[in-house]
């Protein structure tokens, strides 16, 4: 199953195992991340799973929806490697990806 390093708002980082299948987000949040609140469940509705990803897995990644780039507008913190994780589904291909949990809006 393949590795997720996430690093928290106070700079831990901390290594996990997540399904494929199931979205970054999930993958964070059932491993009791509990800053990153998610709040519409991965609906691309909220926001509130937004983190920085490592440069290095950005061409691994699915292209940005026009929905996740408008809500991703409305962060203080949005920056180049900013993506919404509950739209980023976790495959064996980004195995050791490593995401930042955005500061909270
Ligand atoms: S969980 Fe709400 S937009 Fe991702």
């Amino acid at each position: 199953m393949p590795k997720l390093i996430v690093v928290t708002r106070d700079g831990e980082e901390k290594q996990v195992i997540g399904d494929a299948g199931l979205s970054v987000m999930e993958v964070i949040r059932d491993n009791g991340f509990d800053e990153l609140l998610a709040l519409c469940g991965g609906c691309c509705s909220c926001a509130t799973c937004h983190v920085h990803v490592d440069p290095e897995f950005a061409s691994k990644l699915p292209a940005m929806s026009e929905d996740e780039d408008d809500l991703l507008d409305s962060s203080s913190f949005r920056d180049e490697r900013s993506r919404l994780s509950c739209q980023l589904p976790f495959t064996d291909e980004l195995d050791g990806l490593k995401v930042t949990i955005a500061e909270e809006d």
